[in-house]
């Protein structure tokens, strides 16, 4: 096969100073794209400067490839992006994939913790992706990567900020893959796992050992390329593979035993295990399914309505 390359392609990976961000770099810019490594530097926190986004630079450049420097914090993310546009003269690919911890259980969680890990994660995937937008919808090309987390898609016991900023980010991605779509822009997400100094405590050692960044490096790549023609994925990876999480829907169930029949409160207690019971769980890619399945419904109401009256058995198979 072919090699995958990104000549002639502008690349913007923020947080790109160490960690996952610096192996997305090293492997764009191996592969012909021009990078801006932008990192803000700051501690794991988010508290502090530092430029060590200039050692990456340096380590691209020593092995003959292209890359800028950036400090400025992701929170001013236009500054960014005019740092593509003024070294390269374009912008491809957005990785957003810059991130701090402030871990708290929730009685402990200041409003600063709270802001600050949304104003990173959240807002400052926002400000990026809003300065690249334009320059985006203009040369009908784009992709972007929005970095996702276990502990937004399934919850983390001390990361409630963390994690509702992380499944806000995958929000973020599904509706603007509906924006993108006609404009050949791909948003999609990655969910990784792997060593770094925000899992350094988090992971036992002999999987911190195994889980590299280099490993998800190559998805994110894939995800970035001209070629790659998916939009609105959610994928997950950590050492070595991949595998696309997505949100299902349980069947369900009437919350009453014949049409005539009240919701109260004391019937949905009664079909509650029906309402949870995820066998069968539906999978729903687009919301113009979950007005079609409402549709769906309504039609197989009112046929049944006709056909059984106010029978029971018109339930049965709903
Ligand atoms: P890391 O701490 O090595 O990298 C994050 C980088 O972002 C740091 O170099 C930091 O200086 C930079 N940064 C922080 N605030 C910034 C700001 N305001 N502006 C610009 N740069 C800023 O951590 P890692 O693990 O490489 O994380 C990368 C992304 O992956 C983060 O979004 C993180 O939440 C996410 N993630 C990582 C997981 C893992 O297992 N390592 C698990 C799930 C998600």
């Amino acid at each position: 096969m072919d090699l995958l390359r990104f000549d002639g392609r502008v690349a913007v990976i923020t947080g790109a100073g160490g960690g996952l961000g610096k192996e997305y770099a090293l492997l764009l810019a191996a592969r012909g794209a021009k990078v801006v490594v932008n990192d803000l530097g700051s501690a794991r926190d988010g508290v502090g400067k530092s430029n060590f986004a200039d050692t990456v630079v340096k380590e691209i450049r020593d092995k003959g490839g292209v890359a800028v420097a950036d400090y400025n914090s992701v929170v001013n993310g236009e500054k960014i992006i005019k740092t593509a546009i003024d070294n390269f003269g374009r912008i491809d690919i957005l990785i957003n994939n810059a991130g701090i911890l402030r871990d708290k259980s929730f009685l402990k969680l200041s409003e600063q913790d709270w802001d600050l890990v949304h104003a990173v994660h959240l807002k400052g995937a926002y400000k990026t992706t809003h300065a690249a937008w334009e320059y985006f919808r203009k040369q009908n090309y784009g992709r972007i990567i929005m970095t996702s987390s276990n502990a937004g898609i399934y919850g983390n016991f001390g990361q409630t900020n963390y994690s509702a900023a992380k499944l806000g980010l995958v929000g973020f991605c599904y509706a603007l893959a509906l924006e993108g779509a006609k404009y050949n822009i791909k948003v999609n997400t990655i969910v990784p796992t792997a060593a770094s100094r925000l899992t350094e405590d988090i992971l036992p050692p002999d999987m911190f050992q195994a889980m590299k960044p280099d490993l998800i490096a190559p998805v994110v790549a894939y995800m970035s390329h001209e070629s790659f023609d998916g939009t609105g994925h959610v994928i997950d990876s950590t050492l070595g593979y991949a595998s696309k999480v997505h949100f299902v829907k349980s069947v369900g169930t009437p919350l009453k035993k014949k049409p005539s029949d009240p919701v109260t409160i004391e019937s949905v207690k009664d079909f509650w295990p029906k309402v949870v019971d995820m066998n069968g769980a539906k999978h729903i890619d687009k919301i113009a399914e979950v007005s079609m399945d409402l549709a769906d419904r309504l039609q197989v109401f009112e046929n049944r309505a006709k056909l059984d009256g106010d029978r029971y058995t018109y339930w049965k198979d709903y």
